[in-house]
């Protein structure tokens, strides 16, 4: 399935020159939800996954189906100031901005094997502090699973060494 087809590509937001990809197209489609789920489902069914961990908020949305499909559970990274129990933090750069992401202290055990989902890979800057979270709670980055890679802005550079699966490049 060419999966491009249900991204909507969205000029000038949410500020000038940024040229956003928007998957809410893809994912209101069932059939393509599931191929792409799916297709994330197939890279990690070897990787002895014990848990996915995904940041708010569009890794929740291809995280969530895939933990379920490789029936281990989901922990979630979010943004400062939404998880009610002890958490660990780190700041990251997007590239529209700035912000600290947060995991609960016990969400991972230590040797515990992730594989950490989000929607698209742009500077790095969410998913260098999503693997810098886990692995300071003990956790092995088994993999790491993006919809989308935006090449121009090698992101990929930030997670050399790591195994990485992008089901589409912009
Ligand atoms: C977006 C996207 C990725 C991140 C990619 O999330 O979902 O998580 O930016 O950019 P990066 O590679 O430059 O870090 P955003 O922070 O906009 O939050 P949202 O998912 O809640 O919309
Ligand atoms: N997150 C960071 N950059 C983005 C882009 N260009 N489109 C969609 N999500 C993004």
């Amino acid at each position: 399935m060419d999966l491009k087809q249900y991204v909507t590509i969205v000029q000038d937001w949410p500020k000038p020159g940024i040229v956003f990809k928007d998957i809410t197209t893809l994912m209101d489609n069932g059939a393509a939800y599931k191929y792409a789920t799916d297709q994330i489902v197939e890279y990690a069914r070897d990787k002895n996954i014990d848990l996915v961990v995904g940041p708010e908020a569009r890794g929740f949305i291809i995280g969530c189906p895939v933990a379920y499909s490789l029936e281990v559970g989901f922990a979630p990274v979010r943004k400062e100031g939404k998880l009610p129990r002890e958490t660990i933090k780190v700041e990251y750069g997007l590239e529209y901005g700035k912000d600290v992401l947060t995991i609960h202290k016990d969400a991972i055990k230590p040797g515990q094997r992730v594989l950490i989902t989000d929607d698209l890979l742009a500077t790095g800057g969410t998913i260098e502090a999503t693997i810098k979270l886990v692995e300071q709670l003990g956790g092995i980055v088994a993999g790491i699973a993006f919809l989308i890679e935006l090449t121009d802005l090698d992101g990929k550079d930030k997670l050399d060494g790591y195994d990485v699966l992008t089901l589409m490049s912009f």
